[in-house]
This record gives structure tokens, sequence and C-alpha cells, in this order.
């Protein structure tokens, strides 16, 4: 199965950005365990602070041989109605993802206008919650076959 780990704004920051709520860990080492944990999959990495690009790289999905995608949209999660739309179109299950627990934080975190459109959401396991998203991604898209 080929899985797409989409990553927004500040992620690229993993490991020095308050690591006490998002660990000591890279986005590196985030992309090292996921090729780990599941050698039978391929996956494609991308992390972007720029909405558009992001936008584009779901809109591409529309003609690409993806499976599925787990995407972290950062804050963009909170506010970004171009990728939920982004999201919306794709037949593909999406499944958004958190470091930290959204419900255990500030108000403002515990809206998502995303998730909606998405297969599901997992917050709060840190990089845990990637490899919970891969796996809601492999069940679903077994589901439909
Ligand atoms: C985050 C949670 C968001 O609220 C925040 O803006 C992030 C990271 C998480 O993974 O916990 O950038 O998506």
């Amino acid at each position: 199965m080929k899985i797409l780990i989409l990553n927004g704004p500040n992620l690229n920051t993993l490991g020095k950005r308050e690591p006490e709520v998002y660990g000591t860990h890279t986005l590196s080492d985030l992309e090292r365990m996921l090729e780990k944990s599941f050698p039978e999959d391929s996956f494609e990495f991308l992390q972007s602070n720029e909405e558009g690009k992001l936008v584009s790289r779901l809109n591409q999905c529309l003609d690409d041989p993806i499976d599925g995608v787990v995407f972290n949209p950062g804050a963009y999660t909170h506010y970004s109605y171009a990728l939920r739309d982004a999201v919306s179109m794709l037949k593909i299950p999406v499944v958004e993802v958190h470091l930290s627990n959204l419900h255990s934080r500030e108000s403002f975190r515990t809206k998502s206008v995303i998730a909606g459109v998405c297969a599901g959401q997992i917050s709060g396991f840190g990089m845990f919650s990637y490899i919970l998203g891969v796996e809601a991604v492999k069940n679903r898209k077994n589901q439909k076959d």
C-alpha cells in the first residue's frame, strides 16, 4: 500500500519545539519509525509550512496511485476550509492525526474544521498517533476492497 504522510506548519521543528508537548523526537525520527513499523508499505513524506502546498499535494491524490493519507494539518486544523475542501473531494481514506491531545489544551484547539471530512481523527498519542493513523488507513482501505 502507498501511503502519504502529510505534515503541516511547524512540524519541521519537532524535537526542538515545546518538547514537553510534542516530545523530543524529530520529524525524521518519526518518518524512520513508520518505515520500520510498516516494512510492507511504501511511504511518501511531505511537510510544508504553506497551506497552498498542502492543498496542491492533496489535489494530486485525485490522479496519483496513493491509497491513503495520514494528515497532521498543524494549526491549519482549526481554521483551514481550503484544506477541508481538498480532503473532502478525495475518495481515498484520509486520517487526521495529532501528537498532542487537542482536548486537553487551549479551547481553540478542540475544534477541527477538517476532521469531519476525514475517515477519523487520532489525537494525543505522540508519534504513536501516526502508527494508529496508518493502521486506520489500512483498515479502511481493506474494508472498501
Ligand atoms: C498539532 C496540534 C495543533 O493544535 C498545533 O497547532 C500543531 C500540532 C499536534 O500534532 O498536536 O501544530 O497538530
